[in-house]
């Protein structure tokens, strides 16, 4: 484990802030892996790299303060110290021209935003959908806008309650642009396993390339103690990027249980 010092925290979302720190192997983490950071006398948690700047051997999580560890976090200042660990797993398959969709909700575009800004370097079309409940829960709108603005790129936003963007849920959206007959060459996905689920199944009636980014609990972060399986997978070993084919293995449990701290299944 690396000891980092906090460089900035941001306040993303009601619920969400950024946190920056410089760290050389984080910085060179490719888009879908995630770090474990350790919260001083609080515990170690699972987080998505939210940004890679090699240049600059920086790096960024995102974080949404759901419960004991992460709301330690979120009362950190500038200048406070943490402990990371990794980049562990897999990445998301960086496609090379074509056309792409990215569909994201809550801290799901955590991992899809540097996923974007390597899709749009290599040129790849990209057609970003965003969901959040409402407007101010759609985490990094203004940076996707941004990037896409610049390129060939779209961003569409979704909101449940109807405050931006179209009214709804970002699986409708998708489900939209596939019966419009528009075509794509893969779907990228992260966020609730439920949306994840339903964008799978879209992917496989459309004949898609498809890869999702899977949550499961964490522990040793290294394929040593089990916390996190899937099936015959191993969450931070195999994933947390996991193609089609894999997906298709683990059916029966992808979008339906999920394993608690003490290993009982819970139904998602
Ligand atoms: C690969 C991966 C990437 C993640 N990326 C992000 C991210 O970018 N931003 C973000 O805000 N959150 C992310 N999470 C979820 C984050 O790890 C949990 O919200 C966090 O661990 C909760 O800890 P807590 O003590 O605050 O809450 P707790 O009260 O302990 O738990 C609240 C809920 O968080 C989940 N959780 C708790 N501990 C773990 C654990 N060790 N591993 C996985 N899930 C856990 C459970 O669903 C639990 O019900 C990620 C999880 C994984 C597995
Ligand atoms: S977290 Fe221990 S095996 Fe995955």
């Amino acid at each position: 484990m690396r000891t980092v010092k906090l460089l900035s925290v941001t306040a993303e979302t009601p619920t969400v802030k950024s946190f920056k720190f410089i760290d050389e192997l984080c910085s060179k983490g490719e888009p879908g892996q995630f770090i474990m950071v350790w919260i001083p006398g609080v515990d170690e948690v699972p987080m998505s790299l939210s940004i890679l700047d090699p240049e600059g051997r920086q790096a960024a999580i995102a974080v949404k303060r759901v419960g004991e560890a992460t709301d330690a976090l979120y009362n950190m200042k500038t200048g406070d110290i943490i402990g990371v660990r990794g980049p562990f797993g897999s990445s998301y398959t960086v496609s090379r021209a074509g056309k792409v969709m990215l569909v994201g909700g809550g801290t799901g575009l955590a991992s899809l935003a540097p996923l974007a800004e390597r899709l749009v370097k290599e040129m790849t079309e990209v057609t970003f959908l965003m969901g959040a409940k409402t407007k101010d829960e759609l985490l990094f709108y203004e940076r996707i806008r941004s990037l896409l603005s610049e390129s060939k790129g779209r961003l569409m936003a979704t909101t449940e309650d109807g405050s931006f963007g179209r009214r709804g849920l970002v699986t409708t959206l998708a489900e939209k642009l596939f019966r419009q007959d528009e075509k794509f060459s893969m779907v990228y996905t992260c966020g609730p396993e439920r949306m994840m689920q339903i964008m799978f199944l879209l992917a496989k009636e459309f004949n898609v390339p498809f890869e999702a980014s899977l949550e499961r609990f964490m522990r040793c972060a290294i394929g040593l103690c089990g916390s996190c399986v899937i099936g015959k997978y191993r969450v931070c070993q195999n994933g947390p990027v996991f193609r089609d084919q894999q997906l298709n293995e683990v059916e029966d449990e992808f979008g339906r249980w999920r394993r608690e701290f003490d290993g009982r299944r819970t139904r998602i």
